[in-house]
This record gives C-alpha cells, structure tokens and sequence, in this order.
C-alpha cells in the first residue's frame, strides 16, 4: 500500500515535469452504493439520522419499510470542496452526474429531493414538507442559510410554486428562480423510474440537464452566496405525502483551485524556480522513501500495525474468546473476498460465503475507518463469542490483522428470514412462503434465543437490535439470532451502573419510551420481539414510528385496530390460505400484542412468553382499547386498569445496561 503510493508520486512528479502544483481537486464516483465506498475519490458518506443506504442506493428519506411523513435529511460527500479563493479571486468548476429515482409512497406523493451545496451538514430544524431539506421558515431566504439547491421538485406546496413535476434553482431558499416544469419535456419524476440529472458550474453560470435534455442555464456567481469550503451532497423531505428519494449513482468532478495561500499571485517565474529546486529533491525524497518503504513493509509482515491498540487484549481479557484466525487464512477461504462470494451486507460490513477446512463459513469484513466497526467488533466476539444455544449464530472465530476486522460464523443456508416474509419487491424475487408450522418454530426459537440472554446466560445481554433481518435460518428452517453488533453485556451480580448510552436499534422496533430513557432494557427487547412475531404472522412491513407521535402509523396500533373490533385474524398473513390452528394464532397474535404494550411495565416477560408459546400458560387477555402511551409509564403497583392476567413473579424495575 506504502509502496503503490511512493511509485504514484513518483509517477506524478516525472508527469508533471514542469507543471508540478499540489493536486486537491474533489473528485468521485460511485456506480452503486452497495459499500460506503466509491469506486474511485476516497471518502465515506455522511448522512443525517435515518438517512441510509438500502437496495444499493442512497434512500435520502427513509421509507423503506414504510411511509414516514414529515421529515428530511441530508446525504454529503464526507470531504468539502473548495468553491472558490477570496485572496486568488478564483472560483472552482465543477460537473456532477447522478441517477435519481423518485418512487411515490402515497398517491400523489411529496415531497421532492435537491442537489445542494451547503455550508452545514445536518439539515435545518423543521425543514420537511416543502422545506425539502434545504431551508425552514425562518432561514427561509436569509443568507445565513448558506445553501443552494437544483431543487426536483414533485409538489406544489406553496403559492409560488409552479406545479408537481418542476426542477428550479434555489439560493438560500425554496423560492426558486429559474423554475422549469418538465412535463412538456417528456419527464415524470413521480414516475419511480431512473432519471440521469447533470449539474454543471463553469464559474459564472449553472447549468442543469435532465434525461439528456437542456433544462436550463442560469446566470449565478456562487461565490457571493456560499462559503470557500462546501460540502456536496442531496437532500430530500416527505410532508403529509410520503416517497422514496433515492440516488442510484453518483460522480463529481470539480476543478482544482490550490489551497489557500499557496502560491499567493500567479508569478510563474518564481513557480517554477520553486520546481526545479524541488522536483530533483522530490526523486530523491521518494527513492528513499521506496527503500524505507520496502524496509517498512518487511517489518509490517512481522508487526502489524495497530489504529487500536489495546484491542486484542480487550478480546483476550474476555473469558472465552472464540478462536482466532490469520488473515491469510480467511482470504483464501473467501477467494481474497470475491464480490462473488458476497453473500450481503449489514451492520457495519460486508459478508462473504467462505470455505475453512471443508466447512461452509459467513466471514464478515468490517468496514475499514469505522470507528463504530471496531465498537460492534468487540461486542460481537465478547457477547456471543462466549454464548452457546442452539437459537444463536454461532461465531467460530476473529481476525485483526492491518487494520481488517473480520468475524467468522456458522454458515446459513437460508439466510435471513426477512426475505421470506418481505419478499424483496425492488428484485421482484419471490421466497417460498413459509407454512404456518415453520413460522411457529421460528417465533419459538427466536423466543427462546431471548429468553437465554435475558435470564439464561451468567451475564444477562441485551440485544438491542431484534428484527427480521437479524434472524438467519438454518437448512431445517430453524432461527437462530445473530448480528450482536448492538448488544451489550448488563454485570448481573454487583452493581448497575447508572449511564446512558446512545440511543440505538431499527426505527420500527423501538418501544415508544426509548425515545424518553434513551436508553436500552429488557422490555424494549421484549418490544422488538412483540414487533417481529406481528411481522411474522402477518407478513408486514413494521411500519414507522421514529418518533413516538407516529406511534399511530406503526404494524402494532394497526392490530390494535382489528383487536378492538373482533377481527384479529384479518391480520394473517394472507399468503397462508387460512392454514392454521386458528385458536393458537389469535393467541400469539394478542401475546404480540401483549409485548408491544406502550407501558413497558406491562410487557411480559421472555419467560413468561415462552410458558404462553408451549402451553404452560394461558393465552394472556389484553384491553381491548389501545392503551395510551403514557410518560413516566405507572409501575405495576398503580396499575389499576391493567388488563393484562398473567401474574408475573416480581419484576425488576428498569434493568440498565453498563454503558461502555
Ligand atoms: C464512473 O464509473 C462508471 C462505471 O465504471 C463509468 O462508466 C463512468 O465513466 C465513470 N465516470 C467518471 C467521471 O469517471
Ligand atoms: C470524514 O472524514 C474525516 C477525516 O477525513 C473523519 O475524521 C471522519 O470520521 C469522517 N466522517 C465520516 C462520517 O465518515
Ligand atoms: C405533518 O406536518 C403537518 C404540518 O406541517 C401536520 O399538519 C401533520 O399533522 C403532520 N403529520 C404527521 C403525521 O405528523
Ligand atoms: C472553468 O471553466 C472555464 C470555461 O469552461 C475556464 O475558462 C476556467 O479556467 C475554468 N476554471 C478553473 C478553475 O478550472
Ligand atoms: C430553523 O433551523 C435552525 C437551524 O437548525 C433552527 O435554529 C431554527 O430554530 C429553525 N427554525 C424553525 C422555525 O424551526
Ligand atoms: C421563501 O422566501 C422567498 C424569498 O426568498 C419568498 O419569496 C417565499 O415566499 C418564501 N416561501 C415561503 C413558503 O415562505
Ligand atoms: C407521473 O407518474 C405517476 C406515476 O406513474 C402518475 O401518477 C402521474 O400522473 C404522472 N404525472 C404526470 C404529470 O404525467
Ligand atoms: C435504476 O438503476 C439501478 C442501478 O443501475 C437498477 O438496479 C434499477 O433496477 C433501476 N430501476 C429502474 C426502475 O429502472
Ligand atoms: C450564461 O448564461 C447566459 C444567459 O443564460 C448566457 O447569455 C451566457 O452566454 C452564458 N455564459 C456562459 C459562459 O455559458
Ligand atoms: C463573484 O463575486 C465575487 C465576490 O462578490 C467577486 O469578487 C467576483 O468578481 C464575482 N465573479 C464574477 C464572475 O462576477
Ligand atoms: C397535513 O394534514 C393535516 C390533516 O391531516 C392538515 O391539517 C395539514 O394542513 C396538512 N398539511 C399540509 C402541509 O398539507
Ligand atoms: C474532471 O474535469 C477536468 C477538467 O475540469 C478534466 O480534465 C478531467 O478529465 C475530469 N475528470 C473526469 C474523471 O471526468
């Protein structure tokens, strides 16, 4: 790696020959997004709350799994580009080409997605709706906005706005100028097809070109409204109306101004004596540098290099770290991690079917420059490293070795069950679906996986992350619980410490009061659960809830719906033909149901619920009105409505986790 970057500049410096200025221009390209990587440029995304990379393209509003109203978020290249030079008076050029697609989730949908240049990563408070991501309404055209847009406008949310399938120019505001409709080009932009959009600054005008098409050319000085440094990226909202806004690909090419203070006024004499001294010296800096870097590199194969320190010994500190492989050894069980082999990715990395002595493997690679990569790392092979039950992935072994973080599991042939309930609609594939008897056993195994970490194992676990995407199947169609990149280990003996931690999981599945105590428990894994065994039977999406006031749009208020009206089976998945012991249905139904409880204090517990799945307990009775979310939840001992039968034995209050 050392060696390639010497021979690069080596090559760079002979190429230039007299032309030799510091090369720093901002320029990428990313075909897909299946990894945080572009292909070519460097750098990762930074992406606001939510905002994520799904299906290989960058979802800038996040209604995947379901419509989200009211919201928007902001996607960046994670470097800044340097528009323009006060002292020089220059300003960059700059060319970007991206493949965008706007699918409606509701009919019409809303709101619109925008190209922007911005001074600020994270979007305006309160700038969903017509806002798109770009102003609120009190940055609206102020220049302290520091912003502007190529705006894809699919609304008409305000007077002034031309109508819904509309491009415009926006400079510190959502009033844009130029606005152009497209209709009469020919393109739809709600139409959920791709559409290749170019953004071209020569200094003095932008210009936009959609579908091959000149849309228009505006006279702009970018300068006089944005600072030297921005960063690149999109942004997109969702209003009442809800859509996917996604980027499928992306390139940028902006020019290059030189750094600030290098080289002051253009005097070329002086430039190029500076060369002539330089260059000769540069050779020989860089021929040393290839022989200390040969040197270096020899070293390297005994020494690893080591960004976290401390990292094996924390491993090793673990009672019973699984075992540990070299990295030799696990490339060439994945063919040096042939993209053929990629068998998906999740987490923070990327998994790829492997072959260790004649045994089939998941080798997962932690993304490189993760900082969080090597926190999940960690947890991974502390807490199930150490777990054994035949509900959980087993890990069999690690890998640390120049900077690669690598986790080896048991291979799993059918991968993860949310394909089989979701299906996957953007690949039009279709699972077998599964009986009703298959998805008995998998809700069992998944409860009784829980019910291990919680009450079984020496230290009660937390998963944090319960979902159907974590739930990997076997050949016989058993669940086993995997991805523990969000666990955390409560100390069951000794004290609790009392620390918050960040708040994580999938929106979705986190129990309403997680966004007040921001913090994990027992019963927002109990919640997770509840949400997952609801997926399961009804082969539906969880909806969203990533605020508790959109409590009401999620799968669980839904079932609640049909509970109160005697129609709870409605909720079946209806793929099952009515095949089904209808009485032991309805009672896993309402023992979800039961888990989903706002009150937490209410939700059973996993012993409690795998008593129910078996047998040894009655089917619970739960209100049949939607309790209300209340905060602070009444502890047990107040409960006066409690419509819930089933006497648990004491119940610890909160249970916290020992933050890290
Ligand atoms: C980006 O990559 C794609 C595919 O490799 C290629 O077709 C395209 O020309 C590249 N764009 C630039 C600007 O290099
Ligand atoms: C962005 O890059 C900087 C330095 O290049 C790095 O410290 C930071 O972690 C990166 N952020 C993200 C979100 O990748
Ligand atoms: C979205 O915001 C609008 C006003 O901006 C509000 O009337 C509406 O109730 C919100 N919708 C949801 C589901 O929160
Ligand atoms: C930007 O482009 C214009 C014309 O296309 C050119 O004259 C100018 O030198 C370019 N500026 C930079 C900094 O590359
Ligand atoms: C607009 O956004 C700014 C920055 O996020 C915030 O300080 C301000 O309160 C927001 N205004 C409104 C009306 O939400
Ligand atoms: C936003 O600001 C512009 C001025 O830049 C104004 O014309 C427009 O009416 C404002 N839009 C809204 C919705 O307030
Ligand atoms: C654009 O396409 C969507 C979805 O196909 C359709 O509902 C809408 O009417 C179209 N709009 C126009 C202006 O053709
Ligand atoms: C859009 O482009 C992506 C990536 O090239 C492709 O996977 C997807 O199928 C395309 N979608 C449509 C609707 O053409
Ligand atoms: C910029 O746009 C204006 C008006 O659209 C046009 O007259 C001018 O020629 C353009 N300049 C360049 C450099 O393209
Ligand atoms: C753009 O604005 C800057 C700062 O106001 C000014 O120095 C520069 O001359 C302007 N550029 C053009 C092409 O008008
Ligand atoms: C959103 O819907 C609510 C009622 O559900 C309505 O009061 C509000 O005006 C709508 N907001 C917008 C921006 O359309
Ligand atoms: C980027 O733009 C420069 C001119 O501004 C051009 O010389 C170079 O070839 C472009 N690079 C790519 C990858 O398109």
């Amino acid at each position: 790696m050392c060696f390639s970057q010497v021979v690069k500049s080596l090559f760079l410096v002979f190429l230039l020959g007299g032309t030799l200025t510091r090369v720093r221009c901002l320029s990428f390209n990313y075909t897909l997004f299946d990894t945080i990587y572009p292909e070519s440029g460097s750098g990762q995304l930074i992406m606001s709350k939510y905002s994520h990379i799904e299906f290989g393209a960058i979802q800038v509003t996040p209604d995947v799994t379901g419509a989200i109203p009211n919201y928007s978020g902001r996607v960046f290249y994670n470097n800044t580009f340097r528009l323009w030079d006060k002292t020089k008076g220059v300003t960059a050029n700059f060319s970007t080409t991206f493949v965008l697609n706007i699918s409606p989730k509701t009919s019409p949908g809303g709101e619109g997605l925008s190209f922007i240049l911005a001074a600020d990563t994270t979007p305006p408070q309160n700038s969903d709706g017509q806002w798109l991501g770009i102003v609120n309404a009190s940055t609206n055209g102020s220049s302290q906005a520091n912003v502007v847009a190529v705006e894809f406008d699919t609304r008409k949310s305000y007077q002034e706005d031309l109508d819904d399938n509309h491009v415009g120019l926006d400079v510190n505001t959502i009033y844009s100028e130029p606005q152009v409709p497209l209709t009469n080009l020919g393109i739809n932009l709600s139409s959920s097809s791709n559409i290749t959009a170019t953004v071209q600054y020569d200094g003095k005008n932008m210009t936009l070109r959609v579908s091959s098409k000149d849309v228009f050319s505006w006279p702009l000085n970018l300068s006089e409204h944005l600072p030297e440094e921005v960063y690149v990226g999109f942004s997109a909202s969702t209003g009442n109306d809800t859509e996917l806004n996604c980027i499928w690909s992306w390139e940028f090419n902006g020019s290059d101004i030189g750094d600030s203070g290098f080289g002051g006024g253009g005097d070329n004499d002086l430039k190029l004596l500076w060369l002539w001294i330089t260059a000769p010296a540069a050779v020989v800096l860089v021929l040393s540098g290839i022989v200390f870097c040969l040197y270096w590199r020899r070293k390297q194969a005994l020494y690893a290099e080591d960004p976290y320190p401390g990292l094996e010994d924390q491993i090793r500190g673990s009672s019973t770290a699984p075992q540990k492989f070299l990295l030799k050894e696990l490339r060439k069980a994945t063919g040096n991690f042939n993209p053929k082999n990629k068998l998906g990715k999740g987490g923070f990395g990327t998994v790829y079917k492997g072959l260790l002595a004649n045994k089939e493997v998941a080798v997962k690679r932690i993304s490189k420059n993760s900082s969080q990569g090597k926190q999940e790392f960690i947890a991974e092979v502390t807490t199930i490293g150490s777990l054994y039950h035949k509900n959980l992935v087993r890990l069999i072994g690690w890998c640390y070795e120049r900077r690669e973080l690598l986790l080896v599991y048991e291979f799993m042939p059918n991968g993860s069950l949310d394909k089989f309930i979701f299906g996957n609609e953007k690949l039009g594939m279709e699972e077998p679906t599964l009986t009703w008897e298959k998805r008995h056993i998998i809700i069992h195994g998944v409860a009784e996986a829980l019910d291990y970490l919680h009450n079984g194992c020496e230290n009660r676990v937390l998963h944090r992350d319960i979902k159907a995407s974590n739930i990997m199947l076997d050949s016989e169609y058993n669940a086993k619980l995997g991805d523990f990149g969000l666990a955390r280990t409560i100390q069951q003996r000794g004290k609790t410490h009392h620390s918050t931690i960040e708040m994580a999981g999938t929106p979705g599945y986190m129990a309403p009061e997680t966004f007040h105590i921001s913090r994990a428990t027992v019963e927002t894994d109990v919640y997770s659960f509840g949400v997952l065994v609801l997926e399961v039977l009804c082969g539906r999406k969880p909806g969203n809830q990533i605020e508790e006031n959109n409590y009401n749009s999620s799968i669980v208020y839904w079932l609640w719906e049909l509970h109160r009206n005697g129609r709870i089976l409605d909720a079946v998945d209806s793929r099952l033909n009515m095949e089904f012991d209808e009485e032991r249905m309805s009672c896993m139904l309402i023992l979800a149901l039961l888990c989903c409880h706002p009150n937490p204090h209410q939700r059973p517990s996993m012993k409690t619920v795998l008593q129910v799945l078996t047998g040894e307990a009655p089917p619970p009775l739960v209100p049949t009105e939607i309790p209300a979310f209340v905060w602070p939840a009444k502890p047990p001992s107040f409960k006066g409505d409690s419509g819930n039968s089933l006497s648990e034995s004491k119940r610890s209050s909160f249970t916290e986790l020992t933050g890290r």
